[in-house]
């Protein structure tokens, strides 16, 4: 059954966790929950210990009568299955399954996501208690949908997670004498004799094996999800109920999400900006175009944020009046059914009892409960936009190999990180008011215009040749720095970099790299500068459009333009300036041809179109500045159901389109 038919509209609630209060609260949860709007309450994450007092031994009876309750007070149910927080009895039954740091540190309970994810026993308890719950509630009325577990994100490195890496590596690479040859063992003397030798990346003297620790990364990846399915598979055989699991911001999670946007029946995100401002709102927009991507374009659900929280490094900042509604907008933009919080109530005691909540410790009578129920009140009123989707004419080159291939021991600079590249890249594009997908690089690229590839390290043949047939068939594509430079098995490319078919396509062949000292700048000739990285790049077919005009390489060629085939492609090869990059990222979607969706509005004013599949089309509008800002063309607000001339400082507005 669809989700959203079920509802009827988009989604809005939160995780709900009563067990942390008594009847008196449920009775108000219940009529604020009315007050609010609420539609959809995620229940039962963290509740194993309550569900199974004791191993085996299953007591339903309390999680009955919420879902009852809710049920008759018409809020349908996101059932959890709680196997984040095994229960102290667990541990002790089966100290074993505790995770295991790489220096050998057996973690205790006293915390959540304390398991390892390869012990039979944890994976047994955590079926089992799926299976359990599946067979009571696959059809209760109130479940409208399943939440697998929480975030898969805890790795290990135990005795199990050694013998469970040592079955894939054979899968993936046959023999030993693949293997050893893929790990480049013959150097430093780590040549395998026998399987049993072979260890996850563990605490090591110096710098870890590369290949092990990108084969581990990928492994613990199959893992996981192997794990994520079966639990689904043991929903699926009792209710008909999509299932689906919240995946996480980027990096929290060592997992490869396009693999996880396959196996779920719907794409489920947490996200928390991590910086107020316009930063949280360009955030926003990132989580929200990589979770659509995820899912191949489909509506998604954003399953978890805060009313008031802005993970900003040290400290936790409040949302600012009006960025409840306009951060939970953004995520609708960018293609999200509904927007859910963690949590309904905040904690009174607890690990997260200074979490921000639908309700805070100060009760109903508070501003964020009042912005709450406001967002209650809007999303009411845009259920026409449930099921359309986002179209992006540009697109960000994603892919997790590359980031796992850049996180492993021994980069040439440590200002290399993979994803914020990503957010750059996914900001000159959002600055400049285009709609980004997220995109694999051995994805069919043809309906872009325009593809980023800011930090593609590790290519593989297959995909160095896609990226080539991509421009050849009239594609633009801007490649950047330190790029093409290992294959799938993080053996460098010989020669000179990129990948040869890519290579082909940009025109040049990049002969050394010269990352650059800690704030030395390399002033190019169009005035702009690079930092970090710069490299030394030969022409074979391309023109420079700009050159290095200090350091080793002043005369050399910065940035390449090649005019390929029907397409063009680009090659920057040191970190521009984040002025400069926009302005190159300006120029590209000129030539290109791609542009914002609804243009026409000063900077800082953000707008996506959604489209149903019958044609209908609205276009989201929101103003992240403090000034007033006019609209280009008047146009029927659902907001308010009237027309919408300008939008106010902060304000928000949903256009039907004629
Ligand atoms: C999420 C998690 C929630 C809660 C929240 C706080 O990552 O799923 O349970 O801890 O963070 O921000």
């Amino acid at each position: 059954m669809n989700l959203i038919n079920r509802l009827g509209g988009l989604a809005f609630g939160g995780d709900y966790n009563p067990e942390q209060w008594d009847k008196s609260v449920w009775e108000e949860d219940d009529e604020l929950m009315r007050r609010a709007g609420v539609n959809l309450a995620t229940v039962g994450v963290f509740s194993w210990a309550l569900l199974e007092p004791e191993e085996g031994r299953f007591d339903f009876s309390w999680l009955d009568a919420h879902l009852d309750r809710l049920h008759a007070n018409g809020i349908a149910v996101d059932l959890a299955t709680p196997t984040a927080s095994p229960p102290p009895w667990f541990t002790l039954a089966h100290p074993d399954a505790l995770p295991v740091t790489p220096d050998g540190t057996r973690l205790v309970h006293g915390s959540r996501d304390t398991y390892c994810l390869t012990a039979p026993a944890y994976r047994g308890a955590a079926r089992r208690i799926a299976l359990a719950l599946a067979e009571r509630y696959g059809d209760h009325p109130a479940v409208a949908m399943w939440h697998v577990h929480n975030e898969y994100a805890t790795l290990c490195w135990c005795e199990h997670t050694a013998a469970a890496f040592r079955v894939w590596l054979h899968a993936r690479h046959g023999s030993l004498d693949a293997l050893n040859e893929a790990w480049g063992t013959a150097f430093w003397s780590q040549h395998y004799t026998s399987w049993d030798q072979v260890l996850p990346p563990r605490a090591t003297q110096w710098h870890r094996n590369p290949g092990q620790a990108l084969d581990f990364s990928r492994f613990w990846s199959d893992e996981a999800l192997a794990a994520y399915i079966d639990q689904r598979d043991a929903i699926r055989a009792h209710s008909d109920r999509p299932v689906t699991t919240n995946l996480m911001v980027p990096g929290y999670q060592n997992l490869d999400l396009w693999a996880f946007g396959r196996e779920v029946d719907v794409v489920a995100i947490d996200h928390y900006p991590s910086a107020p401002g316009l930063d949280a709102a360009a955030d926003t927009a990132f989580g929200g175009d990589r979770a659509r991507s995820f899912g191949g374009g489909r509506p998604w659900l954003l399953m978890e944020q805060g009313t008031n929280t802005v993970y900003a490094g040290d400290r936790v900042l409040a949302k600012e009046p009006g960025e409840i509604l306009r951060h939970s907008l953004g995520h609708i933009a960018h293609g999200a059914d509904g927007t859910l919080f963690f949590q309904w109530r905040q904690s009174k005691a607890g690990a997260e009892q200074w979490h921000s909540a639908m309700v805070p410790h100060a009760g109903p009578d508070s501003r964020i409960f009042r912005e709450v129920t406001a967002l209650g009140e809007v999303l009411g009123r845009l259920g026409e936009l449930a099921g359309s989707t986002v179209r992006a004419e540009a697109a960000v080159l994603h892919d997790s190999d590359s980031w796992w291939a850049m996180t492993v021991d021994g980069p040439p600079s440590s200002e290399l990180d993979y994803h914020t590249a990503l957010r750059r890249a996914h900001r000159a594009l959002w600055d400049a008011g285009v709609t980004t997908d997220f995109a694999r690089p051995d994805d069919d690229l043809s309906r872009y215009r325009l593809v980023l590839a800011p930090a593609l390290f590790l290519l593989s043949d297959t995909s160095a040749e896609n990226l080539r047939r991509y421009v050849a068939e009239g594609g633009t594509l801007l490649v950047q720095h330190f790029s093409g430079v290992v294959d799938a098995r993080l053996h460098a490319r010989l020669g000179g970099y990129p990948a040869a078919p890519l290579r082909e396509a940009l025109g040049i062949r990049v002969e050394e790299h010269r990352p650059l000292r800690r704030d030395e700048l390399a002033v190019l000739s169009d005035g702009s500068h690079g930092t970090a990285w710069s490299e030394s790049v030969r022409l074979e077919g391309a023109e420079a459009v700009a050159t290095y005009t200090t350091g080793m390489l002043a005369g050399a060629v910065a940035l390449t333009r090649h005019r390929f085939g029907a397409g063009n492609g680009w090659y920057l090869s040191t970190r521009l300036d984040d002025t400069n990059y926009a302005v190159l990222v300006d120029r590209l979607l000129a030539e290109a041809g791609a542009g914002p969706d609804l243009p026409g509005l000063p900077f800082g004013v953000e707008a996506v179109a959604r489209q149903a599949p019958d044609g209908r089309r609205w276009h989201v509008v929101l103003n992240h500045t403090t000034d007033v800002v006019a609209l280009p063309e008047p146009g029927h607000d659902l907001l308010t159901d009237a027309t919408a001339h300008e939008l106010p400082p902060g304000g928000c507005v949903v256009l039907r389109l004629p």
